[in-house]
C-alpha cells in the first residue's frame, strides 16, 4: 500500500529527505511539560538558582511518569507515523509511551570561556544500545528530541551532522554481519563532515531525527539549564529496501536508499542472526532511581500507579530482555518492583 500523507506537507517530506530531521514547534502537550518540570530540582537535588550546586555537567535521569506518545505530543506522533510509513508498521509496545527521563546539560564554568566546534566534539553516535545493528535494523527508526526548556544558541542544544548519514549507511551496507555495541567505527568520518547544526528551540518543541543522523551533546556555554528527553519509534519488522512499488517505501527507508544512491537493494542480506538484549542506558539510570524516589516521595510530588503499571512500563522499555552484553556494574541495585528480570548471558 502506498504510504498516505495526511499530516506532513510536501515541504516537510522534502525537508526530511534532504536533512534527515524535522522540527515540530509546540509539539509537547503543555500539561505534561508543566507538570513534569515541577519537581526537576528535587529529583536532581541541586539548587536551581545556585550553579555551584550543579555537580554534574551532563545528567541522565530515570523515568517516573509516562503517557502514550499520541497524548504526550499529538502532532509529533502524527509526523512520526507518516515518516515510518503508517501506524501498522510501528511496534505496539516498545517505547509507545513517552516519559520524564530527562537529559540535562548544565554546562560548566570551563565551557563559559572555551569553545568546542562540532567536528572536534567527542561522543558522536546514533542511538541503539539494545540490539545487533544491521543496515535494516528498525529497533530505533526515529530518535526524538523533546525540548522541555528553551534552548538558545550555545546553550547545549544537541549537535546534528546531516552529511554524516551517508557514511553511516555505507558502513552498515558493507557490514551485513552486523555490528556489536558500541559502534565507534561508524562515526570516524564525522571529523571530515561539513553540515553541522545545533538544536535551538522553545520549550515544547520536538525534533524528529532519522535513526542514522549522527548526533552528540554540544557544550552549554551559557549555563542556562537545558532539559530534553530522547524517546524513539520502534518498528515491528526490519526496514524493507525491496518493495515492488517505491511509493510503499517509508521516508525513513527512502533516506537510506538515497544516501546509498540506490532505488532498491536486492543483493543485500544479513549474514548473522539478529540479537536483542537489555538496554545499556538503564543500567546506570537505575542506580539513581532509589534516591530520587525518596526525595520525590518526601516532597509528596509523585504519583505511583502500582505494580501492574510498572510491569507494563518494563515491557515497553525492554527491561524483560536478557542482559546480553549490558550487565549491571558490580554492586549496583536494580529496582525491579518484583518483576523477574532475566540475567542469562545470551548469544
Ligand atoms: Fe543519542
Amino acid at each position: 500500500m502506498p504510504v498516505e500523507y495526511k499530516y506532513l506537507t510536501q515541504e516537510q517530506r522534502d525537508f526530511f529527505l534532504k536533512h534527515g530531521w524535522l522540527k515540530i514547534p509546540g509539539a509537547i502537550n503543555k500539561k505534561y511539560l508543566d507538570e513534569w518540570m515541577k519537581d526537576l530540582w528535587i529529583r536532581l537535588d541541586y539548587k536551581e538558582d545556585d550553579p555551584s550546586t550543579w555537580k554534574e555537567e551532563y545528567v541522565k535521569l530515570p523515568r517516573h511518569r509516562e503517557v502514550p506518545a499520541e497524548e504526550f505530543a499529538p502532532d509529533a506522533w502524527k509526523a512520526c507515523v507518516e515518516l515510518v510509513g503508517g501506524e501498522d508498521r510501528i511496534d505496539p509496545v516498545r517505547e509507545r509511551y513517552m516519559g520524564d527521563h530527562f537529559i540535562l546539560n548544565h554546562g560548566s564554568e570551563y565551557w563559559t570561556t572555551h569553545d568546542s566546534p562540532p567536528e572536534k566534539t567527542p561522543g558522536w553516535h546514533t542511538d541503539n544500545d539494545w540490539y545487533r545493528q544491521f543496515l535494516d535494523s528498525s529497533g530505533i527508526a526515529l530518535t526524538l528530541i523533546h525540548c522541555f526548556t528553551d534552548i538558545e544558541p550555545r546553550a547545549g542544544g544537541t549537535y546534528l551532522c546531516e552529511d554524516g548519514m551517508t557514511g553511516v549507511c555505507k558502513y552498515l551496507y558493507d557490514h551485513p554481519e552486523g555490528l556489536e555495541v558500541p559502534f565507534d567505527q561508524l562515526y570516524t568520518h564525522i571529523k571530515d563532515c561539513k553540515e553541522f547544526l545545533a538544536v535551538t528551540a522553545k520549550a515544547g518543541d520536538t525534533f524528529i531525527t532519522h535513526t542514522y543522523l549522527p548526533h552528540t551533546a554540544s557544550k552549554n556555554h551559557l549555563r542556562k539549564p537545558r532539559v530534553i528527553t530522547n524517546p524513539h519509534v520502534t518498528l515491528k519488522e526490519p526496514f524493507n529496501f525491496n518493495r515492488p512499488d517505491p511509493s510503499d517505501n517509508s521516508l525513513v527507508e527512502q533516506v537510506i536508499l538515497d544516501r546509498l544512491g540506490r532505488t532498491s537493494l536486492p543483493e543485500w542480506h544479513i549474514t548473522a542472526p539478529r540479537r536483542f538484549f537489555y538496554p545499556r542506558n538503564y543500567t546506570f539510570k537505575s542506580a539513581r532511581l532509589g534516591e530520587e524516589l525518596e526525595r520525590m516521595i518526601a516532597h509528596a510530588n509523585i504519583y505511583l500507579k502500582g505494580d501492574d503499571a510498572i510491569k507494563q512500563h518494563y515491557k515497553r522499555n525492554g527491561f524483560d530482555l536478557p542482559h546480553g552484553p549490558n550487565k549491571l556494574p558490580e554492586g549496583k541495585k536494580v529496582y525491579t518492583h518484583g518483576m523477574e528480570v532475566k540475567r542469562a548471558v545470551d548469544d
